[in-house]
């Protein structure tokens, strides 16, 4: 990693812990740390992606109102979902403060906008930032992590269509609202596989 990466890293870390509970902070470097592992293996740049990766719950713990007033200033379109639990922009509000605090680059941005549902769109950088947060090592749950974390090694689309299939399950015994783009991306994965 160049030295200035290293820098910029320390000086979010700084700045992460202040608007984080540790718990999430904790998430957060070991995400990076997953991701970093996954980059080397795929082939992408571990700068960006460790950048993406420790800034991908920016927005996490924002309070909802600051959430809504950064969407009504940057033109999000709310639906009933997400009027209803704001949190759930946490991955575009993130890719709008990565910007304005550290001017980061489109590439970071969409990662960090994919993280939560996925995207059918998604190229091999946002597909390891997706994916880390599920596999990072701080996790314990759920049981299928162990076999994923070899898994994802040898084949990543696998590994997503494994990590929405366990996410649709869970979300539809819980009863909850879901969102058709994890459906999309699932399908897309699903069919290039043929
Ligand atoms: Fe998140
Ligand atoms: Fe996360």
């Amino acid at each position: 990693m160049k030295k200035e990466t290293l820098e910029l890293i320390e000086k979010i870390k700084k700045e992460l812990k202040k608007i984080l509970s540790e718990e999430r902070y904790n998430h957060s470097i070991a995400v990076m740390e997953k991701a970093i592992e996954l980059a080397k293996i795929y082939e992408e740049d571990i700068d960006s992606i460790a950048l993406a990766a420790l800034t991908h719950d920016i927005a996490k713990e924002l309070p909802d109102e600051e959430t809504l007033k950064i969407a009504k200033e940057n033109n999000i379109k709310l639906d009933d979902v997400t009027k209803n639990i704001p949190n759930l922009l946490h991955g575009k509000i993130g890719s709008i403060l990565v910007k304005e605090k550290y001017g980061f680059n489109e590439q970071i941005q969409r990662a960090i906008t994919f993280h939560t549902f996925s995207n059918p769109d998604m190229n091999m950088f946002e597909k390891i930032i997706y994916v880390s947060d599920m596999l990072e090592e701080t996790r314990s749950k759920p049981e299928e992590l162990i076999k994923w974390r070899e898994l994802v090694k040898k084949d990543m689309d696998e590994t997503i269509i494994q990590i929405i299939n366990f996410n649709l399950n869970r979300l539809v015994k819980l009863n909850s609202l879901i969102n058709p783009i994890m459906l999309e991306t699932r399908n897309k994965l699903l069919l290039n596989k043929k």
